[in-house]
């Protein structure tokens, strides 16, 4: 990053409703692959570029999985009447939406911004949203006259380009450095279905704000005000000011609301909006339930170890039968350790008691070649710390997931990248870095909890954060993982794009992936191969016959509705494949705290987002891993994850994928069978206004299913046969179970 030349950048410009004049440079955007210095200039002839939309990456524009150089081009003019119209005249604030991963910003051939490298250690985490300020008196800004901008990106993989919303050239404006800080948590009020907030309005600024804060609460079901009020609101560099603000009585919906700030003196404002959060899911009785999948699979000889995931109030006593040679139960803590070598299939019946109830449920143990019979559920390092990711993190996940969230049958802790110390040893050893001081003593820790652990790397010689990859010692790498009592391994193309062939066939692609599962067949240990190639070669086809558990099918999501619903309605082609034991990866969840880096913040995703990811994600049939500061974990995202009944959809043994029954501009509707002959089906509004959605039950084989369950809320309503008519929230989801 270069100083000299970025005044201020990245500033969380998005949220907010700019009122200086703007002009929108959305539209009229030229691109290129490749790279030229001739590229920067205004002469250079760039007519016979192609048009690209700035609102979507390039792959989605013709240049599927293309990593590199791109260049965009605009031609525009910059009025002085933005200067004029303006209360500062000093900068002008040039917003390109989102880059990915490092730009270089030439404005008619001179360099004015830039932000990241070509290539560094940390170059994936250089992704994100790009707002420059130059100074109105730069020589580079032609006013009144044709300005060429042209901006070169250089992508690291995955997505790659500059897309998103809302690119514009303003001037910089009193509030560019005022900040309506919402951050801090929702205190909520289950008894008077209420929430309060504290927010702040923050700036770095030398001017002093005086004015006030207009607070709105709006139902976006009939965009009716339910609530109003307007504070003085005064404040500082070092003094901002606080408005905490408490309101009752709300449905189970998300509602709309905004803070505005006004100054007095220059009459600016500055908006920020935000959606309620709200709880569908019900407390977990005191009484004991044992939640979780039917189904567990084992390898003979191996070590096995599974934690009964049961709620209900401590202590609880646990009890198995039917469980084979081998086998034992710790009673107390609900782990079942030891080791099978007889194959076969092992029906069990569980049972948990407390002080006040007993439960049983059946179980089946299936000891054969296949693990991993329904997707994985569990928490992977990357979409919350990236490769700032060290022990005492992986910790703290742990010991959240075994307070919280294992009685719900999540068990994976995994470590993704930056674990890896920059040299082997001498006999080619891989080593962790000084972030992860023991990794035996790590996953020693994480399987007391009746946790597994799981870890990353790359076939290529380098991971895709500049750290060791596997290349050449997959057999090494696979037996340190089996010495440290790794139970799962994600294993990320990345730099193996320099040791296949420049267009790899699907046996190019295919080959990195059957050498590990080689390597790691020769380990005495169940672990999870879950492969990350991006859907390369329809992956989806050969997955399975390769030996993975699951395949990622998607380049990286990121905490937006665009790339969340991009990748998550877009699951249909791979839908037939998925099976018990072989499962598509629509990469990690982005619920919680999210940040890919040190810093993190709430997911950008509303709560009917939030509450659309998980359903879909569930009816796909997809490995849940939750990408949050754990340690973070609020009510609402602890909700999101702690519905045992969503869960049970996507841990539905049959192991099928959902498919899309139907679609409009507006919604969709998505279907899975589930083992038990019911159907889940969830009602996605995929507009951004509440749509009324009909389930008509003489369609998509539902003739005969009477029993209506709102999934969620896990209780059951009722339609008017056939149909079943219920409104949905922007962005929102209802997720039914029927049965006949
Ligand atoms: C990407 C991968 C991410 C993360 C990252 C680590 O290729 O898709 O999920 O693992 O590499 O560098």
């Amino acid at each position: 990053m270069n100083k000299l030349f970025i005044l201020t950048c990245l500033a969380a410009a998005l949220c907010f409703k700019a009122v200086a004049q703007e002009i929108s440079i959305d539209k009229g955007w030229k691109f290129s692959t490749g790279d030229s210095a001739q590229w920067a200039s205004p002469n250079y002839n760039d007519q016979h570029w192609k048009s690209i939309d700035v609102s979507h990456n390039w792959e989605a524009q013709g240049y599927p999985d293309y990593d590199g150089f791109g260049w965009y081009r605009l031609h525009m003019v910059i009025p002085s009447t933005l200067k004029e119209k303006a209360y500062l005249k000093d900068s002008i604030r040039i917003n390109l939406g989102i880059i990915d991963d490092n730009d270089e910003v030439y404005l008619n051939g001179k360099l004015i911004a830039k932000y990241g490298g070509k290539r560094g250690p940390i170059t994936t985490s250089n992704y994100g949203p790009r707002t420059y300020v130059i100074a109105a008196a730069n020589p580079a800004i032609l006013w009144d006259k044709e300005n060429t901008l042209a901006v070169r990106i250089f992508d690291t993989g995955g997505d790659g380009g500059m897309y998103g919303y809302k690119h514009s050239i303003g001037m910089a404006n009193v509030m560019d450095n005022v900040n309506i800080n919402t951050d801090a948590d929702y205190i909520y009020d289950d008894d008077k279905m209420g929430l309060s907030k504290t927010i702040r309005l923050i700036t770095t600024d030398h001017y002093l704000f005086k004015g006030s804060l207009h607070f709105t609460v709006t139902d976006p079901e009939d965009n009716k005000v339910l609530f109003e009020t307007t504070s003085n609101a005064d404040f500082a560099a070092g003094k901002p000011f606080k408005y905490t603000f408490n309101i009752e009585k709300l449905r189970k919906k998300s509602y709309l609301l905004s803070y505005t700030f006004t100054d007095e003196q220059s009459g600016s404002t500055i908006t920020k909006t935000e959606n309620s959060p709200y709880l569908l899911t019900p407390y977990a009785s005191n009484k004991p339930r044992i939640n979780g999948a039917d189904v567990y699979g084992a390898r003979p000889g191996n070590p096995f170890l599974y934690l009964i995931p049961a709620t209900g109030k401590r202590p609880l006593v646990f009890e198995a039968t039917g469980l084979p040679a081998g086998l034992r139960l710790d009673h107390a803590t609900g782990i079942i350790s030891g080791a099978v070598y007889q194959k076969g299939t092992y029906p069990i019946t569980l049972t948990v008691k407390n002080n006040q109830a007993s439960k049983t449920k059946k179980f089946t143990i299936i000891i054969g070649d296949n693990i991993g019979l329904t997707p994985a559920l569990g928490w992977n390092s990357w979409n919350a710390f990236g490769l700032s990711v060290n022990d005492a993190k992986v910790r703290a996940a742990a010991k959240t997931m075994a307070g919280k969230l294992s009685q719900h049958g999540w068990t994976y802790i995994n470590i993704d990248d930056g674990w890896e110390a920059p040299q082997r040893l001498v006999d080619g050893e891989i080593m962790a870095n000084e972030k992860f001081p023991d990794m035996r003593g790590l996953a020693t820790y994480v399987h007391s909890l009746g946790l597994k652990m799981g870890i990353y790397s790359s076939p290529g010689p380098r991971t895709c954060g500049g750290y060791l990859g596997s290349w050449q010692h997959e057999d090494q790498d696979a037996q340190t993982y089996g010495d440290w009592g790794i139970d799962y391994l994600k294993y990320d193309w990345c730099s193996y794009s320099e040791i296949a062939p420049k267009n790899p066939g699907l046996d190019d692609m295919k080959k990195p992936y059957q050498v590990m599962r080689a390597s790691l067949d020769k380990i005495q240990r169940d672990i999870m191969f879950s492969f990350c190639q991006y859907g390369m070669g329809d992956v989806w086809k050969w997955g399975a016959e390769v030996g993975g558990n699951s395949w990622r099918s998607t380049g990286d999501i990121n905490d937006s509705w665009g790339s969340m619903a991009g990748i998550g309605f877009n699951q249909t082609d791979d839908g037939p494949y998925a099976q018990p034991g072989h499962f598509n990866d629509p990469d990690m969840l982005v619920v919680g705290e999210v940040g890919w880096g040190s810093s993190q913040h709430k997911t950008h995703l509303t709560p009917d987002e939030q509450y659309t990811h998980i359903s879909l994600w569930s009816l796909l049939s997809a490995p849940l891993l939750i990408g949050c500061d754990m340690s973070r974990l609020d009510w609402f995202t602890f909700g999101l994850l702690a519905n045992d009944e969503v869960l049970a959809i996507d841990q539905d043994a049959l192991g099928k994928q959902a498919h899309q029954a139907f679609k409009t501009n507006d919604y969709q509707i998505w279907i899975k069978d589930l083992a038990d002959g019911s159907k889940a089906v969830g009602l996605f509004n995929t507009s951004d206004k509440y749509q009324t959605i009909t389930l008509n039950r003489h369609e998509n084989d539902l003739a005969q299913y009477t029993k209506i369950r709102d999934v969620w809320q896990q209780k059951y309503v009722v339609g008017i046969w056939p149909n079943y008519i219920t409104k949905v929230a922007p962005h929102g989801v209802v997720l039914l179970k029927l049965s006949k």
